[in-house]
């Protein structure tokens, strides 16, 4: 869906699909470069990075695996415990393997956090992230993405896989939503 197609919905565009295109061909080769060699495990974090993943994959030049894993939050507390429930596991075993989680976005952080303590905890030979966002809250947990698309502001963004009530995740661009759209 492109932005022609949305309506009032979209407040503001943050990222067309040929920024996106363009950040994430640097990414990719970036990747490329620090695991050339090296046994590497993309881990998919459902729904929200299936087309950073999709992309992002396509964008990197050396052999690659690729599993996905769904969780969930425990609903309010989790803010203040960064405690995180597993919908869907791994189907591959990450024992010595060079695991790096794709996300779509870290806010607080603590999602990734957890994920990340939780795969090194299986024995994996390490953990990287790669996130095609980050907001300014993340930067005051302690986990700093090695690959990072781009730093944008503290407001709730759609597109490109991120969603609102589980729609607008398949807008070509990432963007603000008008707050009708929310109730504001
Ligand atoms: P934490 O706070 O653990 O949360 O880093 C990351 C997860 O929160 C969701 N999230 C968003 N989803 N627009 C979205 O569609 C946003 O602006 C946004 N901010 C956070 C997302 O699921 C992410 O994985
Ligand atoms: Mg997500």
């Amino acid at each position: 869906m492109e932005l022609k197609d949305t309506g009032e919905d979209i407040a503001r565009v943050l990222y067309t699909k040929d920024d996106i295109d363009r950040r994430l061909a640097l990414m990719g080769a970036q990747i490329s470069r620090d695991y050339a060699g090296k046994d590497l495990l993309l881990v998919g974090v459902l729904k929200g990075a299936i087309m950073v993943m999709a992309d992002l994959s396509r964008k990197i030049s050396v052999p690659l695996k690729m599993d996905w894993m769904a969780v969930s939050s425990y609903g309010a507390s989790t803010k203040s415990s960064g405690v995180v429930r597993i919908l869907k596991d791994l189907n591959e075993d990450v024992k010595d393997k060079n695991v790096l989680i794709v996300e779509d976005i870290l806010d607080s952080g603590l999602t990734l956090t957890w994920l990340k303590s939780n795969l090194e905890a299986r024995g994996a030979a390490s953990v990287r992230i790669a996130a095609m966002l980050r907001k300014p809250e993340a930067v005051k947990a302690d986990i700093v993405p090695e690959y990072i698309g781009y730093d944008i502001p503290n407001e709730f963004v759609v597109g490109y896989g991120l969603d609102y009530a589980e729609h607008y995740r398949h807008l070509d661009f990432i963007g603000t939503l008008a707050p009708h759209v929310y109730g504001g």
